[in-house]
């Protein structure tokens, strides 16, 4: 088997810099806004951000929820408010920048009411943090969306760090804290390669779909079913790809089957949503509650 923790050997440098750009930052952060992927709301959120931003005020985005299962969406709520976390479903594609500033302000009011009570119109500054991929520039293209005020170079601040008027009373910072992702187990690690946050030029493609393949036919059977043309979703490794293969058609000269073809279409089916709406992991304990109806 593929192990795909060693795919960490990615990170180092990229970590080094997170860090730093967070450090750097930190002090100048009103409000760090974490997102994370509603597909994998536990492996995609950083290990080591509640030590970076110690003690800063957070709001936590499950972003792409329009991907993830609504049911899940709904007890994967549950389960962080129930821990005290401020958290939000977004889909990031689709939201209004408006909605987002409201969250933002409501995170942020004590704050800035407290600055008010002193005589002082504080300006509340964001910052975008997550692990690739989950939807980072993408939400801050829609904060910009509305008004792209670039506000310059802040004494201090990194030279490509540019602040972006998204309210009168509200800055966001430009370029998102890319943070590593949770790669401390194996079925961590394999769950961020199926939703794109770890490069797939850094892991064996053929082991990566054969194992998303056999992982999808115990979530969803009948889907995998229907989507490849497959009746038995019970078989594993290289007939699980033989049989999908040769229900999409993906077949060479004297049939054999085309496995480039597959290893290339079925990780982005899974990541575009045509298999439908799919969360990977259950929050702890989400056996015993009731995952239904929107929060
Ligand atoms: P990043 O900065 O965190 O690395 O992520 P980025 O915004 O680049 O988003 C990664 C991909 O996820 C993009 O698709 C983006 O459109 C998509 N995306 C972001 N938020 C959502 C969401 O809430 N729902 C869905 N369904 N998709 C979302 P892409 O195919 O890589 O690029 P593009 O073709 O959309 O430009």
């Amino acid at each position: 088997m593929n192990d795909y923790q060693s795919v960490i050997n990615w990170y180092p440098g990229h970590m080094a810099k997170a860090r730093r750009q967070l450090q750097d930052e930190i002090r100048r952060i009103d409000l760090i806004i974490e997102i994370c992927d509603a597909r994998l709301p536990y492996s995609s959120r950083n290990p080591d951000l509640e030590r970076l931003i110690s003690g800063k005020r957070r709001l936590l985005f499950l972003n792409k929820s329009d991907l993830a299962d609504p049911a899940m969406n709904s007890a994967w709520l549950r389960y962080y408010r129930s821990t005290g976390t401020d958290v939000h479903l977004t889909d990031a594609a689709r939201i209004r920048g408006k909605e987002t500033t409201g969250l933002i302000e409501k995170a942020t009011r004590e704050l800035v009411e407290k600055a008010l009570a002193k005589g002082v119109r504080k300006t509340v500054r964001a910052m975008i943090v997550g692990i690739p991929n989950v939807g980072k520039s993408t939400l801050i293209n829609r904060l910009n969306g509305r008004s792209v005020a670039q506000i310059g170079d802040r004494p201090g601040v990194t030279r490509s760090s540019q602040w972006v008027r998204i309210s009168p009373y509200l800055e966001l910072l430009d370029t998102p804290g890319l943070l590593w992702p949770r790669l401390e187990d194996q079925a961590s690690a394999r769950r961020l390669c199926y939703i794109g946050s770890v490069k797939d030029d850094v892991v064996d493609m053929a082991d990566l779909t054969i194992r998303l393949l056999e992982d999808l036919c115990e979530l969803v059977p009948d889907r995998v079913s229907e989507r490849f043309h497959i009746q038995d979703t019970s078989l594993k490794g290289v007939e699980l790809l033989d049989a999908v293969c040769a229900g999409r058609g993906w077949l060479l000269k004297g049939a054999q089957p085309d496995y480039d073809r597959c290893y290339s279409i079925v990780p982005d089916e899974f990541r575009a949503g045509k298999l439908g709406r799919i969360t990977l992991e259950k929050p702890p304990a989400a056996d015993k509650q009731e995952a239904e109806g929107d929060d």
